[in-house]
Formats: structure tokens, C-alpha cells, sequence
């Protein structure tokens, strides 16, 4: 799992967090943000059409990785899977989700913020998470807290950050890769501005060093 999950993620130190309006935004969205210098997306599952962006994806984009998010229920998990989708991206943690993503083909990046959902992934074996929502459960410090106790975890925290608050994240030994909505603005997608899209991923990327 762990392997699996970090040859797909740290591909790239940002992950945008994707939630299409508009079927036929996906593709053209996608490929902005990999001029930019992205290739790693997670496109989530909270409207009728994200399963039909990451098979558009899929077919469309072959260098990207393509992950379902907001995934709450197995069934779920498992369309996510048969649409093609990298990895499986939870805002929190259910038995029945940690259980099926152990035995997937598809890896689970399962979501926490605390001490002790933590520990129920932990002791099945997971040692990457999402940290969710990452600013609101105590942000930059409250990672840096986590990483006392839990040596050799490592985390994606989302919720909150925005391209002045990634560096900081980025900046501990225990953070992988830092995702957020900020990378894929409505208003950008909604009126097809690709290149602001492109520069925002460009200028979020040099903001890091990266
Ligand atoms: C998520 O599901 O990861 C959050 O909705 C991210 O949203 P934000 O980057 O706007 O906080």
C-alpha cells in the first residue's frame, strides 16, 4: 500500500483537489494544471460526475495519476476502481473502507485528524494519510505533534491550505505532498481559463522551490 501510494504521490508535491460542475471541464482543466507542472489530481466524487472525469482522464491524459476523492462508502471505492482511478482518496475513516483498501488493487490514502483514527489505520497496516481538514485539526503544528509518537507515518494534509500556507507544510519531514481546491479556482474553470489555471499551478510549484 504504502509503496504503492508514494510512486504515485510524491510525483508531485501539490495535489489538487478537483470537484467537476461540468462534464466536459476534466480534461481541459487537467491538462492546464500538467502545462503548470502537476500531474498528480484527485478528482472527487461529491457531483454525478466525477467517476466520468477520471475514465475521461484516463483515456485522454496517460502521463497523469488520477485518484477518486471524497470516497465515503466500499461501494464507492469500488467504482472508483473500475473507472480507472490511481488511488482512493478518504475524508475520514470507516472499518469497512480500511478493510477493502488493504486488500485492493487500487491503494487507500484514508483521511484523519486525530491521534486515534490514526491508530485504527495504524494497526492495519497504513502509514500514509490524509490529515483532514489539515488547518482546522491544528495545521502545521498539529503535524509536527504527530510526528513524535507516529515515526515513519506520512501524511497529505488537505483542507484550508492555499498557495502562501503549502511551503510551510511541505516543510516538515512528515508531510508528502499538500492538496487543496486552490489549484483549480471555480470561477477559472467555469469561464475555461486555461492559462490562468496553468500560471496558477506554475506559480504555486516556484512558490515551493520546486
Ligand atoms: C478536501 O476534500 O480535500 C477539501 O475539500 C479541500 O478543500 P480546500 O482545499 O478548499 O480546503
Amino acid at each position: 500500500q504504502c509503496q504503492r501510494l508514494d510512486d504515485i504521490v510524491s510525483l508531485s508535491p501539490l495535489l489538487p483537489v478537483i470537484t467537476i460542475n461540468h462534464p466536459d471541464t476534466a480534461v481541459p482543466l487537467c491538462e492546464a494544471l500538467m502545462q503548470g507542472g502537476l500531474k498528480v489530481f484527485e478528482i472527487t466524487l461529491r457531483t454525478e460526475y466525477g467517476l466520468d472525469a477520471i475514465r475521461a482522464l484516463r483515456k485522454a491524459l496517460p502521463d497523469a495519476f488520477v485518484g477518486a476523492g471524497t470516497v465515503l462508502t466500499v461501494e464507492q471505492y469500488k467504482q472508483a476502481e473500475a473507472a480507472g482511478a490511481h488511488f482512493v482518496v478518504t475524508p475520514g475513516i470507516t472499518l469497512p473502507l480500511l478493510e477493502y483498501g488493504l486488500q485492493a488493487q487500487v491503494p487507500l490514502l484514508p483521511g484523519i485528524a486525530t491521534a486515534s483514527e490514526l491508530m485504527s489505520g495504524y494497526q492495519l497496516g497504513y502509514r500514509r494519510f490524509k490529515f483532514f481538514p489539515a488547518e482546522v485539526a491544528g495545521g502545521t503544528a498539529g503535524l509536527r505533534a504527530l510526528s513524535g509518537p507516529f515515526a515513519g507515518v506520512r501524511f497529505c494534509p488537505t483542507g484550508g491550505i492555499r498557495q502562501n500556507t503549502a511551503a510551510d507544510y511541505l516543510a516538515l519531514d512528515n508531510v508528502m505532498t499538500v492538496g487543496g481546491t486552490w489549484l483549480a479556482p471555480e470561477d477559472a474553470v467555469a469561464t475555461g481559463d486555461w492559462a490562468r489555471v496553468r500560471e496558477l499551478a506554475r506559480a504555486s510549484l516556484a512558490e515551493l522551490g520546486a
